[in-house]
């Protein structure tokens, strides 16, 4: 079990739908935030929300895919609250559309925000949480890390090595006291979806989650020690289905791919 309260912790992509809800519950746990978003306007709308005294939580605007930005980040921390226990990787971006529409400096920017930036975020936390004996990876996946969806082509591949990398680093530090999670929520209705998603959702039956409900099942896997959480069921169970019996879900995913795709840009 992992208790919350007093944490120092660094949550990314503050600003999203779910970070919000993320850093309403964590406040209310009494732990210390590094709130790291690349917009100063919203967080200081977001501060402005958070029932906490203000010496608790500490505004960081940086962009997690520049090097700047990443030490930005651990300058604060020490700053704030002299180091780190817990990083929670939730920043991420998302684009639906067919592959041979997608830019490349699109595809790019997916890779660099949602698997790169994390994991070198990973390696800038790990000395200092390795040295205080302490720490804990939280990395924010998908159900689309485990089940690849056609018109989601780069987002479901980062998420997929998003999962792979949180599954090695894991065995990498099993020797250590440092934790690493994997926690994949199904959709949730955040603005990471476009207008065109939420309407095909609908026309798909897609399941949806408010933010704030998912975010309390983040904080309780997190606190339950979950290495590897699916949200939603009976997604969890497609997830399962399709790492055994792939070609069973090409098929009952193809009617399905045919509607999303009158929705893509
Ligand atoms: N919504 C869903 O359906 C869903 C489902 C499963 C998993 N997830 C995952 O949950 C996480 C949060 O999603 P969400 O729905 O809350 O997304 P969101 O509402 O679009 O928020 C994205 C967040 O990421 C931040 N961000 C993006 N690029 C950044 C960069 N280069 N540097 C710093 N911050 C950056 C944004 O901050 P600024 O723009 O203010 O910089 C914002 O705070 C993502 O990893 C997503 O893949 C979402």
């Amino acid at each position: 079990m992992t208790k919350l309260s007093e944490q120092r912790i660094i949550l990314t992509g503050a600003t999203g739908g779910i970070g919000i809800e993320l850093a309403k519950q964590l406040v209310a746990q009494d732990c210390k935030l590094g709130l790291v978003s690349r917009s100063l306007e919203k967080l200081e709308q977001l501060a402005g929300q958070l029932k906490t005294d203000k010496k608790n939580i500490c505004l960081i605007c940086a962009d997690i895919t520049s090097a700047e930005g990443r030490q930005e980040i651990i300058d604060n921390m020490e700053k704030a609250f002299h180091g780190y226990d817990m990083l929670i990787n939730t920043a991420g971006i998302m684009d639906f559309t067919s592959l041979i529409d997608q830019s490349d400096e699109r595809i790019e920017a997916v890779f660099q925000t949602n698997v790169i930036a994390p994991m070198q975020l990973c390696k800038k936390v790990l000395p200092y949480m390795l040295a205080q004996n302490k720490g804990h990876i939280v990395n924010i996946g998908s159900t689309f890390g485990s089940i690849g969806f056609a018109w989601f082509t780069s987002y479901s591949t980062s998420k997929f090595a998003l999962r792979g990398f949180s599954q090695a680093l894991r065995r990498e530090l099993a020797e250590t006291p440092v934790k690493v999670s994997y926690i994949a929520p199904r959709a949730v209705k955040t603005s990471l979806n476009s207008s065109a998603v939420y309407k095909m959702a609908k026309e798909v039956k897609m399941n949806m989650d408010n933010p704030d409900f998912v975010a309390k099942q983040i904080l309780q896997s997190i606190i339950k020690d979950h290495k590897e959480k699916y949200l939603g069921f009976p997604e969890s169970l497609f997830v399962r289905i399709n790492a055994i019996l792939p070609g069973l879900v090409d098929m009952a995913t193809r009617s399905q791919n045919k509607i999303a795709q009158k929705y893509i840009r």
